[in-house]
């Protein structure tokens, strides 16, 4: 079994459900994406968008981003 980084956050998914993960770091719902990118992309230039899973069955699947540390 593949050992996870530190701060990987492991999170249950529904077939059929839309997820919006955050890859700015800055969402206060870490792991997911709450939209706090779009003022951090208008400060600093950036573009940060939030990814997207469409899982089709239930499933539950580690995620991490560098971001999400500090
Ligand atoms: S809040 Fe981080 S990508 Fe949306």
């Amino acid at each position: 079994m593949t050992e996870l980084p530190q701060g990987a956050k492991k999170i249950q998914l529904k077939a059929g459900k839309r997820y919006s993960l955050c890859s700015c770091g800055k969402s206060a719902v870490l792991p997911f994406c709450n939209g706090a990118h779009k003022e951090l992309n208008e400060q600093q230039g950036s573009n940060y968008k939030s990814v997207t899973l469409l899982p089709s069955s239930d499933t539950e699947v580690a995620v991490y981003s560098t971001t999400w540390e500090g």
